[in-house]
């Protein structure tokens, strides 16, 4: 008997679960079928040993199918494997997947980024476009300046060639120049050492000069002019033949000289004044004979047109009298010239100072006869209370004029009151008051009596201050002033006035000393004291 039932799977299960419903419907039906053939068996008798092999036969093909079934089961968990494993990997996939769109959106804004990088790089475009326009026509602008600037080049180098062929000449030009300059510096440097010599001499004559012009009042100038000279020219000796006034040679001044060479010189000053320029002599041979003479310069001294004199000096040692020499020693004859010239106007000027005092002294006298001899008396006696008291020629000189003209403002007092014979009135002793500064006022005008000013206005302070104009004191009067005071009260003292009688000396010097300290400073009175004693 065949079996119709499928013993085993034909194709695969669709999935485990079914396949295992099926298997298990398939043994159901062969346990059924078993019962069958048992029956069969029973009811056949003689079939059943076929029956029985073919049971056997049967429970095989069912040992078969439960191991197949065992292996189905073995198959159905591979696959439940292989379905974790799917679905894990679909997981990973969808990971995968998310991460996609998410890549995917990313893509999409940078894409959007770019759209608009992509635009803007158009518009940047659009504007180099506009621009490389421009810069075309500044370039065919250009074009047309390298083709200008060309030719020029061109006119430039040919100018250039011109000008290398001029250098090339100019440069034996210059090697000729150089060789001149490094002459002229040769002869620079020997004109700087001679320019330094001269400026030695300068600053010693300079200082020669100071001294000569010192000695204003002429006294031993030609010995000053001729031992400046000898020094700064290193001659031996030397002459000064100084002019009258009417410019005839006449004083001789010598330095170092025999007498003998003396006169034999003289005409060399002579005929050196006659010319008016200077003579130099530097051959011994045309020199006298006998008189050691080696060489001579003379020149003419003048200043202001008028013939001073003439230097000469001789013997230079070291060589003969030099052009330098000649011009050192003409520079030395126009300074004499201007110091003789200044001591000849001195001497005017001291004449004339003189002369106007002596005229204002007169004028006092003239009309006031007591002051007659008063003037005269105060100004010798105040030159020897200065010079006892060691003040300067020149204090000296001061005193002696301030004396004779202290009282010169009495010129402004009225006659009715500087003449008037009996005792003064307040009133009128306040207008004599004034003579002071009347006196200070007239002198003022007169530069060269502006000095004497001083001692005229304070010569009625007293030392204790009670005196006028200023009420000055002490120490604070002019020493002048206060001894053209003490003289001038101890004069007054000695002489009768019409209203009383005069002291003699020694009474005068007691109320002086009675006065020293309160009007008088008592070091003069006590000068004044000396003198009257040794009169
Ligand atoms: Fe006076
Ligand atoms: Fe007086």
């Amino acid at each position: 008997m065949q079996n119709d039932l499928p013993l085993q799977p034909t194709q695969p299960f669709a999935e485990p679960g079914g396949a295992l419903a099926a298997l298990e419907t398939t043994r159901v039906a062969l346990m059924h079928g078993f019962g069958a053939i048992h029956e069969h068996i029973l009811s056949q008798g003689t079939q059943s040993e076929v029956l029985r092999r073919e049971l056997q036969a049967a429970q095989a093909q069912v040992a078969d199918l439960g191991a197949n079934c065992n292996h189905h089961e073995v198959d159905v968990a591979q696959l439940r494997l292989e379905l974790q494993k799917r679905d894990f990997d679909l997981e990973q996939e969808g990971a995968r997947l998310v991460e996609a769109q998410r890549a995917q959106a990313q893509a999409r804004e940078e894409n959007a980024d770019f759209n608009a990088r992509l635009a803007q790089a158009g518009r940047a475009l659009e504007v180099a476009h506009a621009h490389s326009t421009d810069l075309s026509g500044q370039v065919f602008d250009l074009n047309a300046q390298i083709e200008f600037l060309s030719a020029h080049k061109e006119n430039l180098e040919a100018h250039k060639e011109h000008l290398e062929s001029k250098v090339a000449d100019s440069g034996a030009h210059i090697e000729h120049l150089q060789g001149q300059v490094e002459q002229l510096h040769d002869h620079k440097s020997d004109l700087e050492a001679k320019v330094a010599q001269l400026h030695e001499k300068n600053v010693d004559m300079h200082r020669e000069l100071v001294g000569l012009y010192a000695d204003l009042r002429g006294e031993g100038l030609p010995e000053l002019v001729l031992k400046l000279a000898a020094g700064l020219t290193g001659a031996e000796s030397g002459l000064f033949t100084q002019a009258d006034g009417d410019g005839t040679l006449a004083q001789l001044h010598v330095s170092q000289m025999e007498e003998m060479l003396v006169s034999a010189l003289y005409d060399y000053s002579r005929r050196a004044a006659d010319a008016e320029q200077p003579l130099v002599e530097n051959d011994a041979k045309k020199l006298p004979d006998g008189a050691g003479l080696v060489n001579l310069a003379a020149l003419p001294v003048a200043a202001k047109g008028r013939k001073r004199g003439v230097l000469l000096l001789c013997n230079k040692r070291g060589g003969p009298f030099t052009e330098d020499d000649t011009r050192l020693l003409l520079a030395i004859g126009q300074h004499a010239g201007l110091a003789m010239e200044n001591a000849r106007l001195h001497d005017e000027l001291s004449e004339a100072y003189a002369a106007t005092i002596a005229v204002l002294a007169d004028a006092i006298q003239a009309k006031d006869a007591y002051t007659r001899g008063h003037c005269e008396g105060v100004s010798s006696m105040a030159v020897e209370v200065a010079r006892r008291l060691e003040l300067s020629d020149e204090q000296l000189e001061q005193v002696r004029y301030a004396a004779l003209l202290h009282d010169v403002g009495k010129i402004g007092i009225p006659d009715g009151i500087l003449l008037k014979p009996s005792k003064l009135m307040p009133e009128e002793f306040s207008i004599i008051q004034k003579h002071p500064q009347i006196g200070r006022d007239i002198v003022a005008r007169v530069s060269a009596l502006s000095a004497l000013s001083e001692v005229i206005l304070h010569h009625h302070e007293k030392w204790d201050g009670s005196g006028y104009p200023a009420g000055l004191a002490g120490e604070g009067i002019p020493l002048l002033a206060r001894i053209v005071c003490a003289v001038d009260a101890f004069d007054a003292m000695t002489t009768p006035r019409p209203y009383r009688t005069a002291v003699d000396g020694a009474q005068a010097v007691e109320e002086m000393r009675r006065c020293a300290g309160t009007q008088f400073d008592p070091r003069i009175v006590e000068l004044v004291a000396d003198i009257v004693c040794t009169a």
